[in-house]
């Protein structure tokens, strides 16, 4: 099982929408022999048209599930790539996603630099101190100064940086890197179907050659930026990079296929292998003989006639089996999956095992929730990813009473799988349905009226934010449930939360009550 273990690595890609994050996932599996051609991997780009588009937005989606998780085997090592969508509407599922790995590729474009989405996904990378791996994109373009952009990132994702390569010029004048890890320099040339650069050894900068091949004015550059970075950075520390608090830096052009076969030969020697788990009951290691994983994304099959969906559970510990009974830990049930799925390049295949750090897809009929825990017998509840406060709100309007039932059962499980949070209102059973993007409410309106039968409208909330909110303090509790119950609602688990209608009404809020504690999350610990 050690072996098994030390030979896989699990990460993520992440980046804002544009940066390159579906050109570089390319190009890995291009290098790690995953796929023979560049276009092979479809973009999960979510482009979003007019309503009646939504079925083409959901066969987007549909691709994407065959490359939600893209494994291939290098240099010995088992890789899995979980793809994240690049549709800020659908962040929550790439928070969820990053429950599930161990490391992530951040990758950011060198002419935007650190932008809007760069800067969530790493707050949730900080909360879980999830190893980072920086690669700085399409230094073919005229992009920032290296220094700048370090410096930015440092100060905007509050992390710690290491260059591990340095850039020789940028834009029209880019010249190549210089791979300070391994002292050696590798020379650029545009062409998006050439796989190798020309890569010279350089142990000492000052010789003559690093002139020849780039020129006396950019070499004197280089040796300038060498020792001073040299000076100005502590040698790269793997255990710093391990425990979240500094990330290794790579700068290249991805279209190019340039830096990449660095960073992935680098990726697999630092990254991490499987890491241990919380559950809420202990700490799970990946070595322990008796399975368990959890569920971190569940994709719904659209077609009428398959009502099936998919989970997707990342095993943490043991050996999972095919036919094997697992205890399902929510439901206190035994489950038995005889078909399930394995993904290797970009293909679905049956597999009869898998191990910590794979991800199994296995078909379910509905037992299935985001966070569910299986395991061989023991009680324990991996611990997800909190949910975030939504930014848009809007009552569910039920708009054909002889289909309550069925408008219950669909809410309820499309909830459940995670398309948007639900918040009820106790006065009169108000549903509130908080997603992070309007898109959602089409993906309800439709899959509700298709798979459930019912038609449902919504009416929208002037709602800012939920809070949930805890506090020691009893009476005072009290108080403000009191005073404030018309902007007091209920998460699906039954946690109170304070609907704010603005920033200033959440400071009003703290400001009034300081004994209660208001929290962004539903973590409440
Ligand atoms: P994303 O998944 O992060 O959203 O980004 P994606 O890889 O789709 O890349 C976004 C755009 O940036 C694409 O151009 C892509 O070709 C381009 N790109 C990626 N890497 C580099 C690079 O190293 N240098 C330059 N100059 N461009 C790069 P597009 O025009 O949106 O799409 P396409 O028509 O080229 O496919």
């Amino acid at each position: 099982m050690q072996v098994e273990i030390n030979k896989r690595r699990t990460f993520g890609i992440i980046s804002h929408p544009d940066a390159g994050k579906t050109t570089l996932t390319e190009k890995l599996l291009l290098f790690g022999g995953a796929i023979q051609t560049a276009g092979a991997v479809k973009s999960n780009k979510i482009v979003k048209t007019a309503t009646s588009d939504f079925m083409e937005i959901e066969k987007q989606r549909g691709i994407s599930v065959a490359t939600s998780v893209m494994g291939f085997e290098y240099q010995g090592y088992k890789i899995n790539i979980l793809d994240t969508p690049g549709h800020k509407d659908f962040a929550e599922d790439t928070y969820r996603t990053l429950t599930a790995v161990d490391s992530v590729i951040l990758v950011i474009d060198c002419v935007k630099g650190v932008e809007e989405q760069t800067r969530k996904l790493m707050e949730v990378c900080r909360m879980r101190h999830t190893p980072v791996i920086i690669y700085i994109n399409k230094l073919d373009r005229e992009g920032q100064d290296p220094y700048t952009l370090l410096e930015t990132i440092e100060r905007e994702l509050s992390i710690h940086t290491r260059p591990l390569t340095w850039p020789i010029g940028i834009g029209s004048h880019f010249k190549g890197v210089y791979n300070l890890f391994e002292k050696q320099l590798l020379l650029f040339s545009p062409g998006k179907t050439k796989i190798s650069n020309d890569i010279f050894q350089v142990d000492n900068l000052l010789s003559p050659e690093l002139d020849s091949r780039i020129g006396k004015k950019p070499a004197h550059r280089l040796r300038e930026d060498i020792e001073l970075i040299e000076e100005m950075y502590e040698p790269f520390d793997r255990d710093l990079f391990l425990e979240g608090y500094l990330a290794p830096v790579f700068f290249g052009s991805a279209i190019n296929n340039f830096g990449v076969k660095e960073l992935l030969d680098t990726f697999v020697r630092i990254a991490p292998s499987p890491l241990p788990r919380f559950t809420l009951e202990r700490e799970v290691e990946p070595d322990e003989k008796s399975f368990s994983g959890f569920v971190f994304k569940i994709h719904a099959n659209l077609d009428p006639n398959h009502r099936d969906r998919l989970a997707f559970c990342r095993v943490v510990s043991g050996r999972f089996e095919r036919n094997k009974f697992y205890f399902h830990t929510r439901l206190g049930k035994k489950v038995r999956f005889s078909s399930p799925f394995g993904f290797m390049a970009n293909e679905k295949n049956i597999v009869d095992e898998a191990w910590p750090g794979d991800v199994v897809g296995l078909y379910d009929t509905g037992n299935f929730k985001i966070g569910d825990t299986l395991s061989e017998g023991e009680v324990i509840h991996y611990k997800g990813i909190p949910s975030f406060s939504p930014e848009i709100f809007k009552e569910l309007v039920n708009k054909d009473p002889m289909k309550t039932k069925q408008l219950e059962k669909g809410i309820r499980q499309l909830t459940d799988e995670g398309v948007a949070q639900m918040f009820i209102r106790p006065t009169g059973n108000v549903k509130i349905i908080g997603t992070v993007g309007e898109l959602q409410f089409e993906v309800i309106q439709f899959r509700l009226l298709h798979e459930y039968g019912a038609s449902c409208s919504f009416y929208p909330l002037n709602y800012y934010k939920a809070c949930w909110f805890t506090s020691d303090d009893k009476q005072r509790l009290d108080q403000f449930n009191l005073r404030k119950s018309q902007y007091i609602n209920y998460d699906k688990d039954g946690r109170p939360v304070f609907m704010a209608e603005s920033e200033w009404q959440l400071q009003m809020a703290r400001q009034d009550y300081p004994e209660i504690e208001f929290h962004a999350t539903s973590d409440l610990n």
